[in-house]
């Protein structure tokens, strides 16, 4: 595919380009979001970007000043709370539960918050809960913005890896007006490549391209061209299918091991798509603090700190599932098991800040979610 590019490509590809993205490039992201639900987008307002990230910067840069409130959930993507941290904004988490952002808890945190600048939101298989904001609730969230005249920054990167029949449709499905959707291909096809995109409103498309040439002067021409090819020339529908068969398998080994294996009071969240469960600790127990433990057992984990702009989420973990083979994945829950024991057993010895859960929380929808207290 490569050679391909290089052979019938190679001088404009290794050349600059322009800084929206190439036409090719930006019409074939209007047929990939298609897939997902948001139809009839004009290749006008799609923005090629370095990865998903830059999106996200870009949009940061658009509309955040100094000292200006973000509204995200709690938790939410570490790359976002660093570009919104770059940008000097305050995050305010809102809280989700097993159907994602809850309602009251957005009405509440507006009302706290009334020049908050946008609600940025992971609504499908977010990362790093894992859960997915339910359909019903996507058009509460979108009349509770809309009367708030709160911008929506949407940011969509798992939507296709969906292992429960397709994903609820985004939001920028739903509504036009008042949504930015980010996407990216490194979830799909090749992190390494680092090519994203914005869908805008037109408005404030040429805004975002002005920025982006001011950042990066384009998106690499040779990466937009090596994605098109992909997406020409292999059978990527099917890829993605593929790769919802296998992460499916890592995700129910990952769950099964989880509940054979974990010390009682730990609680989780059962993604139906995306790369990540979310863990709730037994009372007392510091994932952060317990880190070094388990790299010394040779397992991994993402302490929840990393999640919350406040540096809360010491009870909590991000557990990857897409990587590692069903066998290695239960062998891994073994290891954190052991730890997780071994701290609970020394915190009955030398006594702790609150008493562990007596009994293992199973099953029910809030023992699943990561609740209110998380956010
Ligand atoms: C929610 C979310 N947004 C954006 C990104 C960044 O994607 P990219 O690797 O394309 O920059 C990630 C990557 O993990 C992500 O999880």
């Amino acid at each position: 595919m490569l050679n391909r590019l290089g052979s019938e490509q190679g001088a404009t590809s290794l050349q600059y380009g322009i800084g929206q993205g190439t036409i090719e490039l930006r019409e074939q992201i209007c047929e990939v979001m298609s897939l997902s639900g948001i139809t009839g987008a004009s290749p006008d307002d799609v923005v090629v970007t370095v990865g998903g990230q830059q999106a996200l910067d870009l949009l940061a840069r658009l509309f955040l000043d100094p000292g200006d409130v973000v509204l995200a959930e709690g938790p939410t993507y570490v790359g976002a709370l660093g570009v919104f941290q770059a940008a000097q904004a305050q995050v305010r988490h809102v809280a989700m539960d097993a159907d994602g952002l809850v309602p009251a808890a957005l009405e509440e945190a507006i009302r706290a918050n009334p020049r908050a600048k946008f609600l940025y939101t992971i609504p499908t298989f977010q990362n790093p809960a894992g859960v997915t904001l339910s359909a019903a609730r996507r058009e509460e969230i979108l009349d509770i913005c809309e009367r708030a005249g709160l911008l929506v920054i949407e940011d969509d990167p798992y939507g296709m890896l969906s292992f429960e029949g397709d994903a609820p449709l985004p939001l920028r499905a739903r509504r036009r007006e008042g949504v930015f959707y980010c996407s990216t291909f490194s979830k799909t096809f090749a992190p390494g490549l680092r090519v994203g995109w914005i869908l805008a409103p037109h408005a404030v498309r040429e805004k975002l391209v002005m920025m982006s040439e001011a950042n990066v002067l384009c998106p690499s021409a040779f990466a937009q061209g090596a994605v098109t090819q992909y997406l020409t020339t292999m059978p990527w529908r099917e890829q993605i299918k593929v790769y919802r068969e296998i992460y499916r398998e890592r995700r129910d080994a990952l769950l099964s091991a989880l509940e054979d294996l974990m010390p009682a009071g730990t609680t989780w969240t059962r993604p139906s798509g995306g790369l990540f469960v979310w863990a709730t600790l037994p009372e007392g127990l510091d994932s952060k603090a317990m880190m070094p433990r388990a790299i010394a057992a040779r397992v991994a984990y993402v302490p929840g700190t990393g999640f919350y702009a406040d540096g809360t989420g010491r009870g909590n973990m991000r557990l990857n599932f897409s990587f590692s083979a069903p066998e290695r994945l239960r062998e891994g829950v073994r290891r954190l098991s052991g730890v997780m024991e071994q701290e609970l057993a020394t915190r009955a010895v030398f006594g702790g800040t609150g008493p562990i859960t007596p009994q293992r929380r199973r099953g029910s929808a809030a023992g699943d979610a990561p609740g209110p207290d998380l956010a």
